[in-house]
């Protein structure tokens, strides 16, 4: 009976939580309709890997929230730094020269993480703002170098770099433009080297050299002395983990080189050790004038980013006086508190060596076994971030219309069993924290396979 009680206690709390929801939170990426026929999904607590949702349930996150959560949800070690921080110093700017010790540390442990000259590090709040703060430093930048109508901006189809009105029109999505009248004015697009589905019959080694002279093309219309920032990410992770070869980066950075144009690498995804690396894209040989990093930085236990600047600009931007430009909370000692824990911790339990050299090969020789799937395309992937890209016919590499939604049931299927993949377009994405352990890649592999199954065979009428 007592038992009966609590259970309904905890029901009708829950039932409080998401009418409140339902008429009070207006949610990012969202389908209204969608939400009012489902409800929201409650998540009360979340440890490791495992989130806890609704009353009880157990779900297996293998997206670690949103390629976020690196070393694991709920760790006693980061609540009891950030308890102390809280304690010490709740909140001070950075503004006009303050700064505290947590995030003076912090831009120094930044700049031994990552290439040699890049030094100088402006915190913000976020991935989007870290990408913002980037274009606006390249626009200052070309100010100081004389050449102020250098503010044209080209990145990559399919690319994501955020969602504010600069980084969403820098987005190569269609669809986050037209809802806003995007792409702002001087933002341009070439093609992602994403051969599955846009390669033709060129082979992907063409198809990559014929993306990177895409730039080329574009400079020759637009004009060098009007391009001067160029934006990527090492892997568009978003876009279902798409990778480009070592040949293609030399050709993009000798054709950027050759015209002035600044590169912005965008390592939101790819850093603090998801690729068994700090940042991943000195391994592809890119050699970048701004980073922008995020997500990993506190693992997602506080909002946070950072633009990384290389020396070269950041001795331009020191001439222009005061820097127009900062968040309230840029640098905030909690955040930066919790960042260097962050990264106390994957480096004391080697979390990056045991992407790198063990559990990364793993993770991947496992999802290669869905590889022969009927409905599965290929498999791509490094360390703890693999895209599994669907298809309709894999002689000709026809895909299932976007709007059949073939992703969204699969991985439906998948969340039935009790783990979470992320649908992207026509590619489950996944990007499991770093702590996930071999049971649960298994697991993984298994549910997967039944769920792409159950799929199929609603699609061939099988079921
Ligand atoms: C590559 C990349 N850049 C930038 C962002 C934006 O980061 P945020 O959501 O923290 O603004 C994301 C977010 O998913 C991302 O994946």
């Amino acid at each position: 009976m007592a038992q009966d009680s609590a259970a309904d206690t905890r029901q009708q709390q829950l039932n409080l939580i998401k009418q409140a929801d339902l008429t009070h939170h207006l949610h990012p990426f969202t389908d209204d309709n969608a939400l009012k026929q489902h409800g929201p999904l409650v998540v009360t607590a979340a440890k490791g890997t495992r989130l806890f949702v609704e009353t009880g349930i157990q779900l297996l996150d293998m997206v670690a929230g949103l390629g976020c959560v690196n070393i694991g949800y709920g760790r006693e070690d980061m609540a009891e730094r950030a308890a102390q921080v809280v304690g010490e110093l709740s909140f001070y700017h950075t503004f006009q020269g303050a700064t505290n010790p947590y995030t003076a540390v912090l831009a120094k442990k930044l700049s031994e993480m990552t290439p040699g000259h890049l030094n100088k590090s402006f915190f913000t709040n976020s991935g989007s703002e870290a990408n913002e703060t980037i274009v606006k430093l390249a626009r200052a930048y070309w100010r100081l170098k004389g050449k102020p109508e250098k503010i044209q901006v080209v990145a990559r189809e399919y690319a994501y770099h955020g969602s504010t009105l600069m980084t969403a029109s820098l987005n190569g999505l269609p669809a986050m433009h037209q809802a806003y009248g995007l792409p702002l004015d001087g933002v341009h697009h070439i093609p992602s080297t994403a051969w599955y589905r846009n390669g033709g019959d060129q082979s992907p080694e063409d198809f990559a050299l014929t993306c990177a002279r895409a730039l080329e093309a574009k400079v020759e219309r637009i004009g060098a002395d009007r391009i001067g920032l160029l934006f990527v990410e090492p892997v568009q992770v978003g876009a279902g983990v798409v990778f480009s070869s070592p040949a293609y980066w030399a050709e993009l950075q000798r054709i950027a080189k050759a015209h002035d144009i600044l590169i912005a690498v965008d390592e939101t995804v790819t850093g603090f050790g998801r690729m068994g690396e700090w940042v991943y894209h000195p391994k592809l040989g890119i050699e970048a004038d701004f980073v922008c990093l995020a997500k990993g930085m506190s693992s997602g236990y506080q909002p946070v980013g950072a633009a990384m600047v290389a020396d070269h600009v950041a001795e331009v931007l020191a001439e222009g006086g005061v820097t127009q430009h900062g968040f309230t909370t840029s640098g905030h000692p909690v955040v930066a508190g919790l960042c260097l824990k962050n990264i106390e911790i994957l480096a004391q339990e080697y979390l990056l060596d045991t992407v790198r050299e063990s559990l990364g090969p793993r993770f991947q020789d496992r999802l290669q076994s869905l590889a022969d799937h009927p409905l599965v395309g290929e498999v791509r992937g490094e360390g703890l971030a693999a895209g599994i890209e669907l298809v309709a016919d894999k002689a000709t590499r026809r895909q299932y219309p976007l709007d059949q939604g073939v992703c969204g049931q699969i991985s439906n299927a998948a969340l039935m069993q009790g783990v979470v993949v992320r649908p992207v377009g026509n590619a489950l994405v996944l990007c499991p924290p770093l702590v996930v352990n071999d049971a649960e890649i298994e697991h993984t592999v298994s549910v997967l396979e039944s769920a792409l199954d159950e799929v199929h065979g609603r699609l061939t009428g099988g079921d």
